[in-house]
């Protein structure tokens, strides 16, 4: 598969949807004048790639399709293209099963066990801030991609020692589709062999406290979950968890080393920090775009469609719509209300959204305080990715 590097429209230039890429890498760079560019459009725009699908990029539209499940299904996948696995679990199973796969884990990752967890969660941000010397430093590798994945782990169940390898199949699954798709199997086969390994190895164990723990003694159905529905449960998590939080926090500090006034408002208290938090997950997007596959023939903004076709949901674009954000290209640290769509929206809705949020609030809490006077060092070095996920993969920062 070819990837086009599109040129990407300004904002309010003219742009033809039928080009659009969520892959291009200028996209993935500046998507601000092509999501305003979609979201102009009468009806919903429509692209030629991947088979061809339909854009649903204004607020409204998408939290339509979005609570609407049993027309725009996720159990034909929610990845364009799609990702060549089993559904991962609960994101690609539809109602009414997945909300008993959903009920699996949901306590689990409610806000009173992540505030039990908080102040673990916060000595592993110290220990990664404490190796950051004076000078340069790429911000990706020695904190925000690195924090994620210790505390998904260590919440998850695997020993932090699992961690290199991981993250190393974990890159090359996500960075690696439609460019190397046989590094991608090659990651995805090490990766599951790896979670296979350590599941069985669990199952003869004494629980735990972690979601792994939950999982072994979790039912769907009335029968005890399967080997093979934990290990698309945990992929979930991982992909659902990891590249999504580091974009998050990436994003939040591209934004603050070149805003030490806000800065300033965040280590005086004159912000909520939880409004913060909320206002860089709406603006960084870090899952800016989800498929669903239409079911039966509906119309949706002004546009119909056949059972069948393939739509993608634009979180992205939603949440830079001016009718419900004012100045939505702006970053506002205490915009409220903030009512975003960042963690999705409907029967689907982010079930990690608590600690993703709890892991961005002690990035930026600890990482201003810490990290004291910083700049960025050379912004022509900063690097994005993209895909479902978008979001800063390096980050050259310099502490003064
Ligand atoms: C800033 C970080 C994060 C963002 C932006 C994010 C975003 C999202 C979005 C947009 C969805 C909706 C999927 C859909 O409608 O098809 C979702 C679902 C999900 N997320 Fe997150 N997520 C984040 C962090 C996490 C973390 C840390 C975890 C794991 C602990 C997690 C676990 C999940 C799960 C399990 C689902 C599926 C829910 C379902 O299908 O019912 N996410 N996330």
């Amino acid at each position: 598969m070819t990837i086009d590097h599109q040129r990407t429209p300004e904002v309010g230039e003219a742009f033809d949807p039928a080009a659009f890429d969520h892959f291009s890498q200028e996209y993935a760079e500046r998507p601000e004048g092509v999501w305003a560019a979609l979201r102009e459009i009468a009806g919903l725009a429509r692209s030629e790639r991947y088979g061809g699908f339909r854009i649903i990029s204004r607020y409204d539209e998408i939290c339509a399709a979005a609570r609407n499940p049993a027309v725009f299904a996720s159990g034909q996948g929610v990845a364009i293209p799609d990702h060549q696995m089993p559904p991962l679990i609960p994101v690609g199973i539809d109602p009414p099963l997945h909300g008993q796969y959903r009920k699996v884990l949901l306590s689990d990752l409610g806000p009173p066990a992540i505030a039990r967890k908080e102040a673990e969660y916060r000595e592993l941000a110290d220990q990664l801030l404490a190796q950051i010397g004076e000078g340069e430093f790429d911000f990706c590798a020695a904190f925000s991609s690195q924090f994620p994945e210790r505390v998904a782990l260590r919440t998850i169940g695997f020993d932090l020692s699992d961690r290199e390898r991981m993250s190393a199949w974990f890159h090359d699954m996500t960075h690696l589709r439609g460019i190397d798709d046989e590094a991608v199997g090659a990651a995805i086969a090490a990766m599951f062999g790896r979670v296979a390994e350590v599941v069985a190895q669990r199952r003869a164990e004494p629980r735990r406290d972690d979601l792994l723990s939950t999982m072994l003694d979790g039912e769907v159905d009335g029968r005890a979950l399967r080997d093979d529905e934990i290990l698309m449960y945990i992929a979930l998590l991982l992909f659902g968890g990891l590249d999504t939080t580091a974009s998050a926090i990436a994003g939040a500090f591209h934004y603050l080393a070149q805003h030490p006034e806000d800065r300033a408002r965040l280590l005086a208290d004159e912000v909520a920090l939880d409004r913060a938090v909320e206002e860089f997950v709406r603006w960084t997007s870090p899952v800016q775009a989800l498929a669903r596959t239409v079911t039966e023939p509906i119309e949706l903004g002004g546009c119909p469609l056949e059972a069948g076709e393939k739509v993608l949901l634009l979180w992205g674009a939603g949440n830079r719509d001016d009718t419900v954000f004012e100045s939505p290209d702006e970053i506002r640290l205490d915009r409220f209300p903030n009512r975003h769509l960042g963690f999705g929206m409907g029967p689907h809705r982010c079930m990690g959204s608590h600690l993703a949020k709890v892991m961005v609030k002690i990035a930026i809490e600890r990482g201003v305080k810490v990290l004291g006077d910083f700049e960025l060092a050379d912004p022509a070095r900063v690097r994005w990715a993209t895909g479902e996920a978008r979001g800063i993969v390096e980050l050259p920062l310099r502490r003064r």
